[in-house]
């Protein structure tokens, strides 16, 4: 993923952001360790931006689509109050297995529950309404889980998609990934059911709120 802002910037914004909890340093660690692709993780930044949000909506019921090894996901639990739920999708068993025993270390991995199997397939279990989805998973996913999803976000609820700038990408969609980005973007700006704000935070988000 190229850096949409430099780093230099990006590590400002990190130090003027509250800490890191001392657990999520640690699953920062082990996923740079242990995983192929760590920088698909999050970060600080986004990750205390999604605290925020649950934060702000007074969510009691997140889904997040594409969990990995469980930081967007803890960091979000936290901010849920102690009887809210996350429900987290992911495929790979690997990162299930880091997130699990992070999870099993927090005092909020009990509000999290874990959906393994690919997320059309899942998605259609969990039933709403839901007060904010986060949506990080396959990129060709994304039309799709906007559909799904849509209709069971309360109003006022948020839907959050991640790497909806794709490095820059999306200016030129040269193949199946970026066209599917572009699409979700179009499909969220037509959809009066929505209104909708596209930030250049990290790789790009996407903020839909439900009318
Ligand atoms: C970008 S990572 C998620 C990062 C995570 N939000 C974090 O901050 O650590 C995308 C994840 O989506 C998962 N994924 C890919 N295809 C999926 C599918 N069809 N259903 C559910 N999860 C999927 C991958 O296994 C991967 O762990």
């Amino acid at each position: 993923m190229k850096s949409l802002v430099s780093p230099e910037l990006e590590d400002y914004a990190a130090r003027h952001t509250t800490p890191e909890p001392e657990l999520l340093a640690e699953l920062c660690a082990a996923t740079q360790a242990g995983m192929a692709l760590p920088q698909m993780q999050v970060g600080l930044v986004e990750g205390s931006f999604l605290k925020m949000l649950v934060a702000l909506t007074s969510a009691r019921r997140v889904v997040e689509i594409g969990m990995f090894t469980g930081y967007s996901a803890l960091m979000m639990a936290s901010a849920l109050p102690p009887d809210g739920r996350l429900f987290t999708c992911d495929v790979d068993p690997e990162a299930c297995a880091m997130a699990r025993s992070f999870f099993a270390r927090s005092p909020h991995g009990e509000k999290i529950e874990i959906l393994m199997g690919p997320a059309k397939e899942t998605l259609p279990r969990i039933p709403g309404p839901v007060d904010l989805v986060f949506i990080d998973a396959d990129k060709t996913g994304y039309p799709h889980y906007y559909d799904l999803m849509v209709e069971k976000v309360r109003p006022g609820g948020l839907l959050v998609f991640d790497n909806m700038l794709w490095s820059g990408e999306v200016l030129n969609p040269a193949d199946e990934e970026t066209r599917a980005l572009v699409a979700t973007a179009r499909r969220v700006q037509d959809d009066p059911r929505v209104e909708n704000v596209l930030l250049t935070i990290r790789d790009g988000m996407l903020l839909a709120r439900r009318l």
